[in-house]
């Protein structure tokens, strides 16, 4: 555990207002992906999974106590929050309360700076954000490791953007609920050799998703007779993908993310209905990055669910790819990312 990575109290709630805490997420984009739960309560996953924080597109998230309130407020970038994004916040902060043996209310502000309808998923950032702040509000003082066991109960893929560069989050046991196997699934870092590594975001449609990922999982999970194969190829995937990042071999890195992810969008091909996220555009920006890698610079694919595209590659060569991309996908908009921090208190502790 690195101890500057422990959250802290906020001032005790007793000491003048109501407690409050401000904290700082970023996005992730997992190299090797999580697709398919063992247990939807606890959001514990089928496999284990890998990932990079990004630098760019923060979510900034404040909870304040709100001792006369009867409700949770709940806004994202101003509005009031509504729908389902409104019940799984509300339900995260129900979490936080039992924990803390407290019941009063929160309000909660989140400012997403991803681009409006760039169809990129900000419920990574969101609940690591989330996390951080309430727990801080709520006055728990968690370590990184047990945030990030929180994190994941609001998304799966937020446990591993409470920490920056590379991260590994653990399925944990494989068998069995309750506490147990809630404690064994966790993220932490990953070391890597210096890779200088960028992502090169290709926005090639704003939409909203067709299937959420969640019923996608299930769908595929229950359905897909190619899941297991692709779950048990992504523990060998892993244990590749770890060698390469001690190494600090770039292009394994690459191939292995590309055929991690090629591997997981084939499961929801085979599920029964089919589960199709990649779109017409995606496939053009496919070929595009085959080219550049015909070309000789060492760029690699990765999609998540939605037809946007994730490209792997050198920091050198991040404006080269950016400019293919963007050629590939005229429509869209691309965006340079590169390793960015774990999530963070801006506010309301550091005691
Ligand atoms: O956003 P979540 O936690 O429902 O899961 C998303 C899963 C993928 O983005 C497709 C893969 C991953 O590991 O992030």
């Amino acid at each position: 555990m690195h101890s500057e990575q422990r959250t802290a109290l906020v001032r005790p709630r007793d000491e003048g207002g109501p407690a409050a805490a401000t904290a700082v997420a970023h996005p992730n984009i997992a190299l090797i992906k999580y697709w398919g739960k063992r247990d939807e309560q606890l959001f514990l996953p089928r496999t284990d999974s890998l990932s990079l924080t990004l630098d760019i597109f923060p979510t900034t998230t404040r909870v304040r106590l709100a001792p006369e309130a009867e409700q949770d407020a709940v806004t994202l970038n101003g509005s009031p929050a509504t729908g389902e994004a409104r019940r799984r916040i509300i339900a995260f902060l129900e979490l936080v309360r039992e924990r803390a043996g407290l019941s009063q209310r929160a309000v909660v502000d989140t400012e997403n700076t991803v681009p409006t309808g760039a169809g990129l998923a900000s419920s990574a950032s969101g609940f690591a954000a989330l996390a951080v702040a309430a727990a801080a509000a709520y006055g728990l003082d968690l370590d990184a490791t047990a945030l990030s066991r929180l994190a994941r109960r609001g998304s799966g893929s937020a446990s591993r953007s409470v920490f920056g560069g590379f991260a590994v989050w653990h399925a944990g046991r494989r068998t069995g609920t309750g506490t147990e196997a809630d404690l064994s699934s966790y993220a932490e870092p990953v070391h890597a050799a210096d890779l200088d590594p960028a992502l090169v975001i290709a926005v090639v449609n704003a939409g909203p998703k067709a299937v959420s990922s969640r019923e996608a999982m299930r769908r595929t999970v229950d359905t897909s007779p190619l899941y297991e194969p692709w779950a048990a190829s992504s523990e060998d995937d892993l244990a590749d993908m770890r060698a390469a990042l001690r190494r600090g071999d770039l292009e394994a890195v690459g191939e292995i993310t590309e055929r991690n992810a090629l591997g997981m969008h084939a499961t929801m091909l085979a599920a029964r209905p089919a589960v199709r996220y990649l779109s017409p555009a995606t496939l053009t920006v496919l070929d595009s990055v085959l080219q550049l890698r015909r070309d000789g610079v060492p760029a690699y694919a990765t999609m998540d669910a939605g037809p946007n595209v994730k490209v792997l590659c050198r920091r050198a060569d991040a404006e080269r790819v950016a400019e293919a991309v963007r050629g590939a996908a005229p429509g869209g908009s691309v965006h340079i990312a590169g390793p960015g921090q774990g999530a963070r208190l801006l506010s309301g502790g550091g005691r």
